[in-house]
């Protein structure tokens, strides 16, 4: 029935109507069989004790599923229909972690809207995306999935992400419910071992991992879902102050909380609570709206609601939150009924996008002597050598429910189309996969590389080694990949590495072997154009590191928005264990903050990349030298395209308050733009800061912005020295 009145009146009206156990349906999501109906699914729907269901992607099974819910239920409530459409659907982009090296919103947005439609084509009306937590660590898997190590440009492309998923209207038949996950502090968890424990200050917590969740949700993301992790000793998925006082009390978020899976009855693994019925009476009272998968609500709200434990009015905020978003997706206005054309999914148009976002997620990160363009003009063969050079799957990296490799185009396919027909290809796989500990496969590779001009390496991880669960305590290439780049580099050809992985690698003690490095994390369907036109020069290279890389697992947690420390190391006293005279006094060197088997930098700092032009940072200046609180200060510096080759930069805009009353990172991305430049071009680029960009928590949890002195630095990574100073009065 058409209703006419407003989604509250009927809201209303509903829940005047409903069973408890009705409404108690509305707060269960459960699991689909994929691809067929077993008989006590369709009996839960009729009864209306199901109100989502995940995992059904096949089109006639969903909308019989709709269908049952909307005709043969007492409420006709239509589903929601759940997926992890994470990036893409048939057609598969880069990782996350991959596309936020794009630092391109309208990438990012792009790629999720493609997913959308896609993904929507079969009736699926919700996904769990976009991830937002913040990756500092990567042994762990799910780095892949985050959109970096910064609160900042996280939190700029998580928005991104949900107005792509969720269009302009989320009752268009071709958006989806974006779900910002995992709330809060997963990616914080102890030795990057998946599902671990966290212990985050509170202020770390708000400046932090919060960020990126406050701007999904400032771009109306429609649901959010917990963490499995444990939270300062409360598990998230009970977690009162996360889910009350800071997404609804000071967010204002109107949207329904959803569970991890089965995180609700893992509360009493964890040692919350004793059983399930506690873990239902726990997360239910703490401010979860909807179970996934594990059947708590469903076995106690009920008698929790009878006992007066639960009050009746809680149970009715819980189902109105999932009813206000099944009215805002239009479910409720036959939305389930237009489900498109399914002719959208791997469009050629969206391949073609997935190409783009490919090429802006690469990130070059070495390239002597200027190797890379290569020149196939002067190279009569080129050796294509590693496990990762032509395998469909693998490019596409975690999470790829229903990606389809079929649309993959390989590197070795789009290399063999990319070269003028006098140029020879030799192609060697050289491993079975990245792990294999065998050299069989070596005496062709070096036979490849010493008949070749050129050798063009395709190492890392396959998808299996990240995502979740997947963690590694040592992230250096795995197998014998390390032992395979320095034999091929003995025989004396340019080399150039091309990394596939789902994290960041610790590549020190291959990186002097190699030439030239791009770091193409998994790019998805399109890898094969993407890499061959970066390889060849069709394109430039102009992704940034959304995130630190490390020389060596060890120095794990490094990122570049640390604190000074007391003892901040400097540079010219780090002493290299090799270095240390025998018997030196416990005091004579190194009393400062680094490892004396690491030093204190990173291998690349976070925002570099490199282009095949060069580009000069000068003239820093700001209009003013100082600003009253609650005005705004613009910061310029101009940029020249040093060059002799058109590049895209991604200029960024760091500050450093130097005093606080709580100790401040010493820097923080506050802005970035892309500017393309001719040849010789020079542009004045600016940022305008207002003072609330400067603020912070502080010892009270306010957030403030302290007067006083800052630095502002421009420039084409974190680690710029192009600074200037102003005052905040
Ligand atoms: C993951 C979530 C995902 C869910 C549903 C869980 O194991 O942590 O990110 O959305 O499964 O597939």
């Amino acid at each position: 029935m058409e209703h006419t009145s407003s989604p509250d009146t009927q809201i209303r009206d509903l829940l005047q109507r409903m069973t408890l156990p009705e409404k108690i349906g509305q707060l269960q999501l459960v699991n689909g069989a994929g691809g067929t109906i077993p008989d006590d699914l369709r009996a839960a729907v009729a009864s209306g004790s199901v109100g989502a269901v995940l995992n059904e992607v096949n089109p006639a099974v969903v909308h019989e599923l709709q269908s049952i819910a909307v005709h043969d239920s007492r409420h006709g409530i239509p589903l929601l229909i759940g997926r992890d459409v994470i990036h893409g659907f048939a057609t598969v982009f880069p990782i996350p972690l991959g596309q936020a090296a794009s630092w391109n919103p309208e990438i990012v947005r792009r790629g999720a809207r493609i997913a959308a439609r896609e993904a929507a084509a079969t009736g699926i009306n919700w996904t769990f995306a976009p991830m937002v937590d913040i990756g500092r660590d990567p042994r762990w898997g799910r780095i892949a999935e985050t959109l970096g190590e910064d609160p900042y440009l996280s939190g700029v492309l998580a928005a991104a992400m949900v107005r792509g998923f969720q269009g302009d209207d989320l009752s268009q038949p071709s958006s989806l419910a974006a779900c910002a996950k995992h709330f809060a502090g997963y990616g914080a968890s102890e030795s990057g071992r998946d599902y671990n424990t966290t212990n985050i200050p509170e202020i770390d917590l708000r400046d932090i991992h919060l960020p990126s969740f406050k701007a999904a949700c400032d771009a109306g993301v429609a649901t959010f879902m917990t963490s499995f992790s444990d939270l300062n000793g409360i598990p998230a998925t009970a977690n009162d102050f996360l889910l009350k006082k800071i997404l609804r009390e000071e967010w204002g978020f109107d949207g329904f909380v959803v569970s991890d899976w089965e995180s609700v009855s893992q509360l009493s693994i964890h040692g919350l609570t004793p059983d399930d019925r506690e873990s239902a009476f726990e997360a239910a009272q703490a401010g979860l709206d909807m179970e996934m998968a594990s059947t708590t609500f469903a076995a106690h709200l009920a008698s929790l609601v009878e006992e007066g434990r639960i009050p009746a009015q809680r149970i009715d905020a819980m189902v109105e939150n999932v009813l206000r978003i099944k009215f805002r997706l239009g479910l409720f206005s036959h939305r389930h009924e237009h489900t498109e054309d399914l002719s959208v999914i791997a469009h050629p148009d969206h391949l073609s996008a997935a190409k783009d976002a490919a090429v802006e997620s690469m990130v070059l990160l070495k390239n002597d002597n200027n190797l890379l363009p290569l020149a196939t003009t002067e190279r009569t063969s080129i050796a294509v050598i590693g496990p990762l050079a032509d395998d469909p799957y693998e490019q596409l990296g975690t999470w790829i429910f229903d990606g389809d490799e079929r649309h993959s185009v390989t590197p070795l396919q789009s290399i063999r189309q990319a070269v003028p027909e006098d140029v020879t290809i030799h192609h060697a796989r050289a491993m079975a996969t990245t792990r294999s500990r065998d050299r069989e496969g070596f005496d062709e590779a070096l036979r490849c590389a010493a008949d070749s001009d050129a050798v063009i390496l395709f190492l890392g991880e396959e998808s299996i080694l990240s995502g979740e669960a997947h963690c590694r305590a040592d992230i250096r290439l795995p197998g014998n990949q390390e032992e395979l780049i320095r034999e091929i580099a003995a025989i004396g050809k340019p080399v150039v590495l091309v990394i596939m992985a789902g994290r960041p690698l610790a590549l020190e003690d291959v990186i002097g072997s190699v030439d030239a490095l791009l770091y193409a994390w998994h790019p998805g369907s399109m890898a094969g154009p993407a890499i061959a036109d970066l390889l060849f020069g069709a394109a430039a290279p102009s992704g940034k590191l959304p995130v630190t890389f490390p020389r060596v697992t060890g120095q794990i947690p490094i990122y570049y928005a640390h604190k000074n420390t007391g003892k901040p190391a400097i540079p010219s006293e780090v002493m290299h264990i090799d270095d240390i005279p025998p018997r030196a006094p416990q005091v004579s060197f190194g009393l400062t903050s680094f490892h004396l088997d690491a030093g204190a930098s990173p291998l690349f700092p976070f925002g570099f990349g490199l282009s095949y032009t060069t580009f000069r940072y000068d003239n820093i200046r700001t209009d003013t030298p100082e600003i009253q609180l609650g005005d705004r200060i613009v910061v310029t510096a101009d940029l020249t395209n040093t060059g002799d080759r058109e590049g895209t930069e991604i200029v960024q805009l760091y500050v450093r308050d130097l005093v606080g009353s709580v100790t401040r990172p010493v820097r923080e991305l506050k802005a970035f733009k892309r500017v393309l430049l001719q040849p010789g071009e020079m542009q004045s680029v600016s940022f305008e800061l207002h003072t609330d960009d400067l603020a912070f928590t502080n010892r009270h949890m306010q957030r403030v912005t302290e007067p006083g002195e800052f630095y502002a630095w421009i420039g084409g990574s974190s680690e710029t020295e192009l600074k200037a100073r102003f005052m905040v009065r």
